[in-house]
């Protein structure tokens, strides 16, 4: 499922607050890059702090991070003029537009042009590439958590409605049938076991779906591993009866809630594929942070590209 992932122009890699989305996008990033590929990440969030750890400035142009990686940091204020350079080519009509009332009405007045244009740096960077640069291969989006990144995705069809025959209308709806070209482009969600992620992640999936960008695959990130499960504690608990019991107690309490944290987190894995698709699973690595937990997850990455393909897709039941 990874390769065929990898195969797309663009990921846009959604989920809710917190779920590990700027982790993910740059351990896929540096795991495709590594592959041989061309990466750019385009990372949404203001505070940019995917350039933070990787070490490099933000900035609107992109910026090689890593061999064979770039990050673009989308920071909202100087998006809109920089943008408006590269779909106007013309620096009379530019000047024109930038001094005009209706940009400077207009702008503050709809918050959803900005994001029309950050969106739409998305797709500048896969279709109106400078001819003297090499293209992408991919495109990582980092995207923002669930309700802004609806938001967002929604923009280019509602201003295509809004702008129709205009410059920024047409625009709008290249951005928006590119989002929707499931061949070219995949939503990917990512999740983990934890409750209220799966219920939002289940409801994301039926919102993105209504959109025309039904997901293609969940990440399911912090994923929990338990050599044995609740049973077999209780054996060993049994067997080993009371003596020593204080010493004891606290470490087969401590088993017995990580088996049954383990048995949650299947299930919500069980849920997932059954309801968003094939999953994903990346382990949770909690003793790693910053850049030592990116490159972990790279090298899980790494290996499952590296796996035949019948051992990484988990089809959902029918
Ligand atoms: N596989 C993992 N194992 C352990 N910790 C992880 C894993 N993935 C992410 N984390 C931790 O989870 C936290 C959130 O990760 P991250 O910032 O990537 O999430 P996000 O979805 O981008 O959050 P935000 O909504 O704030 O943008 C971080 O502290 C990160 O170190
Ligand atoms: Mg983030």
């Amino acid at each position: 499922m990874l390769n065929e992932l990898l195969k797309r122009r663009v990921l846009m890699i959604l989920g809710k607050g917190g779920v590990g989305r700027t982790t993910i996008s740059a351990a896929l990033g540096l795991a495709a890059s590594r592959g041989g590929a061309r990466v750019c990440v385009i990372e949404y969030d203001n505070r940019a702090p995917l350039a933070a750890v990787l070490g490099i400035e933000p900035s609107y142009e992109p910026v090689e991070a890593a061999p064979g990686m770039s990050l673009i940091a989308l920071e909202g204020a100087r998006t809109l003029s920089e943008y408006l350079h590269i779909v106007m080519p013309s620096p009379a009509i530019l000047r024109t537009v930038l001094s005009s009332r209706l940009y400077s009405y207009f702008v503050p007045a709809a918050p959803g042009l900005r994001e029309l244009i950050m969106i739409g740096k998305l797709y500048h960077e896969i279709e109106r590439r400078p001819a003297d640069l090499p293209p992408w291969d991919l495109v990582i989006f980092d995207g923002p958590a669930s309700g802004q990144a609806l938001d967002l995705l929604r923009m280019p069809l509602t201003a295509d409605q809004i702008f129709g025959g205009s410059i920024v209308g047409r625009e709008a709806r290249n951005v928006a049938n590119f989002l929707r070209d499931r061949s070219r482009c995949a939503a990917v969600q990512v999740a983990t076991g934890d409750p209220l992620t799966v219920s939002e992640t289940i409801e994301f999936y039926g919102a993105l779906a209504d959109i025309g960008m039904r997901p293609a695959a969940v990440i399911f990130n912090r994923k929990l591993t338990m050599p044995f499960g609740r049973a077999a504690i209780d054996r060993l608990a049994r067997s080993i009866g009371d003596g020593n019991g204080a010493q004891r107690a606290p470490l087969i309490r401590r088993a017995r809630r990580l088996a049954d944290a383990a048995a949650r987190n299947d299930r919500a894995r069980k849920t997932l594929r059954d309801q968003c698709g094939p999953l994903i699973e990346v382990e949770d690595q909690s003793a790693a942070r910053g850049r030592a937990l990116i490159e972990v997850l790279a090298a899980e990455f790494a290996q499952l590209m590296s796996q035949p393909e019948s051992q990484t897709i988990e089809r959902p039941r029918a």
